[in-house]
């Protein structure tokens, strides 16, 4: 059974702040007492530098890193040198970017739904060597044509980077189809997987996808940790994006050998608290069970969109239909003749003063999307994860008709 007052006993910041409703996971999630503890062990107990010094310490820290690649690795279906560690998703996405090298003539795919993240790096990228940016359109409701895509994906294409489910619209992209394109013109493929990966199992051979990245904040995990699979003949050819200590065999003055993957992509020392506090994160998400995680967020939002898409002043950007979200709602509260009447911005904060409600407001780091769908000044939004709950929609719903009372 999922036991919704259970999973929130582990979170200290409910005890901290009682009335809370934290509906922003999307951008970050709560973290349990479990994941601080793990930070905490790591300063703590083991304090030391991972594949370095040869002391006690240092071959804790380093037991205590690896263990925790192979968990990563084990939640997504990768193998342990597969697994690199990042910051977060961003600094996933722009090793892979700062890797490679264009040739005029070659080309980067990407989609007009893309996080900053995913859309910035090919960007500078494809700016430096003088090559193409191309992009796979996408709908209102989050809908692409693939034969668009079939078109623009050619023998030219280096890369294609896709968002693997969407943090403004919680719609997911068709990643196995645009990857059996990219593949079948010898290009690699990089999924965004930082909405994905927190909230329904994926698997990556599945996926079939070259790398996939994502976060560990927005997994219960701590800020300033992330990774990103990498499958393990790319990562043998792919040069290291960042060089200096702990990512070489043996080095001169003039040259040096790098290491085998992971390790090649891991210059400097690490943040092994974030890492042993992911690898924590994992754990408890698997205690609750993925499936569990998904088939909860999924009850709620159904709950919520039946709510909401009753209030006709309302605006609800994406689809409506459940079985194409996860629990991500963007909205603005609406005039009869469908002008926006309050700043997302405006509205978020009132939310949060009347009724302790925390969501995201603005362009979510999505800004020509966002545009294009006719909110100049962005959405409101409401994100969903394991630890909400009905009561907290209910609410959610009559704050939302009280901030309309009161402004229209
Ligand atoms: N990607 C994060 C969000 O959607 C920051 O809010």
């Amino acid at each position: 059974m999922f036991d919704v007052e259970a999973i929130r006993e582990e979170f200290p910041i409910f005890k901290r702040y009682p009335t809370l409703i934290y509906m922003d996971s999307a951008c970050t999630t709560l973290k349990p007492q479990r994941v601080i503890d793990a930070v905490a062990y790591y300063y703590s107990e083991l304090s030391g530098c991972s594949g370095r010094s040869i002391h006690k310490l240092s071959t804790r820290t380093n037991e205590a890193v690896e263990d925790a690649r192979e968990k990563v690795a084990e939640f997504i279906n990768a193998k342990t040198s597969e697994i690199i560690w990042t910051k977060n998703t961003s600094e996933s996405i722009n090793l892979v970017a700062n890797s490679l090298t264009l040739r005029r003539e070659e080309n980067i795919v990407t989609t007009y739904i893309e996080h900053h993240s995913n859309l910035l790096p090919w960007q500078f990228l494809t700016k430096k060597f003088g090559a193409e940016l191309r992009f796979i359109k996408v709908d209102s409701e989050g809908e692409i044509d693939i034969s668009q895509a079939e078109k623009i994906i050619d023998p030219k294409t280096r890369l294609v980077a896709i968002s693997h489910t969407s943090n403004v619209l919680g719609t997911s992209l068709p990643v196995e189809e645009i990857r059996k394109i990219a593949h079948d013109n010898d290009a690699l493929v990089l999924a965004d997987g930082a909405q994905s990966v927190p909230h329904f199992p994926v698997d990556v051979k599945k996926l079939g996808v070259d790398f996939l990245a994502f976060s560990g904040h927005k997994m219960c995990g701590p800020t300033g940790i992330g990774a990103l699979y990498g499958r393990g003949e790319i990562l043998e050819e792919l040069p290291p994006a960042f060089v200096g200590g702990g990512m070489i065999k043996t080095v001169s003055f003039t040259e040096a050998e790098v290491a085998l993957p992971p390790q090649k992509f891991e210059a400097g020392v690490q943040n092994y608290a974030g890492i042993i506090g992911l690898s924590e994160a994992i754990k408890f998400l698997e205690s609750i069970g993925m499936q569990n995680i998904e088939k909860h967020e999924k009850k709620l939002m159904e709950l919520l969109l039946n709510k909401v898409s009753n209030l006709d002043f309302v605006k609800i950007y994406g689809p409506l239909n459940i079985e194409k979200k996860i629990g991500i709602l963007p909205f603005n509260i609406v005039a009869p003749n469908g002008e926006i009447l309050i700043d997302p911005h405006d509205l978020a904060i009132m939310m949060d003063e009347i009724a302790d409600i925390e969501i995201r407001s603005g362009m979510h780091c999505v800004e020509p999307f966002v545009k294009e769908l006719g909110a100049e000044k962005g959405t409101a939004r409401t994100s969903l994860y394991l630890y909400n709950k009905r009561e907290e929609i209910i609410k959610f719903t009559e704050t939302l008709e009280e901030i309309h009372t009161f402004i229209k």
